[in-house]
């Protein structure tokens, strides 16, 4: 049984005095939360910050990118060891804005998700296709493709800790949800490759979350979709009310 996981990415957003006062009121509230797992993934540079606030609660750090080189001369990135220095337990990695605004290919993605596990650190490997893909009939290839060139090459056994997020980009910050029937479709062939390319095991193990303007009101009928594990979650992420709102739809499975 895969427990779901509620990710909030809070993006380039909120102030350090916001982002401690929402990581307080969400620390205060997931002690309520038994169904999922949640986790919260703030700017880089207000890592420190909220992870002080959430140390010793079950709410999960998570940082948004990392490099896949351990150090050196790499001006204005991060390395995942530094992450772990941080103790984040996650990180969302081929996002379609890093993919799509900042030039971020499948290759570069797969060389941050094999650092990222040698670390011991959760990928949240992002993958979806624009308007103009699923328009042309693409999404399942453009889909299996990202997935097949970001997680190129891991064994087995890294692939049960690595954690896909299907986003469909047209979906992202647009307020269009993918209806549930349309998300279930792109988890279920999902889970399928993954069980062509490992094994059954695997494909039971694997939690595939969805993204793409997922909100209170949306998230159960999408969450109760068998082959949807979880939310990885922009906006409604940015108040605990609404976060926990989509935690809601969980349910008691
Ligand atoms: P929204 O929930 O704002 O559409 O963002 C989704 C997303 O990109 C999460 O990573």
């Amino acid at each position: 049984m895969r427990r779901p996981l509620i990710a909030g990415n809070w993006k380039m957003h909120l102030t350090r005095q916001e982002a401690v006062v929402l990581a307080q009121q969400i620390a205060q509230r997931s002690g309520d939360t038994t169904t999922a797992d949640l986790a919260i993934c703030p700017p880089s540079v207000y890592l420190d910050a909220v992870g002080a606030v959430i140390r010793g609660t079950d709410v999960g750090l998570g940082a948004q990118n990392m490099y896949f080189e351990p150090n050196g001369a790499f001006t204005g990135e991060i390395s995942g060891s530094m992450l772990v220095d941080l103790q984040c337990r996650y990180v969302i990695l081929g996002h379609s804005e890093r993919r799509h605004i900042l030039g971020e290919t499948d290759e570069d993605v797969n060389r941050k998700t094999a650092v990222a596990l040698e670390l011991g650190l959760v990928p949240i490997v992002c993958v979806g296709e624009t308007l103009a893909e699923r328009e042309a009939g693409k999404t399942a290839a453009v889909v299996s493709g990202q997935c097949a060139g970001s997680l190129a090459g891991l064994s087995a056994e890294q692939m049960q800790q690595v954690v896909i997020a299907y986003e469909p980009v047209w979906a992202i910050g647009t307020g269009k949800v993918a209806t549930p029937e349309q998300a279930e479709a792109v988890h279920a062939d999902l889970r399928r490759l993954l069980e062509t390319r490992y094994n059954a095991a695997v494909a039971e193990t694997v939690r595939i979350l969805y993204g793409g303007s997922v909100k209170p009101d949306n998230a159960a009928a999408l969450l109760s979709q068998k082959n949807i594990d979880g939310a990885l979650v922009g906006g409604a992420a940015l108040k605990a009310d609404s976060f926990f709102g989509i935690v809601a739809g969980v349910g008691d499975a």
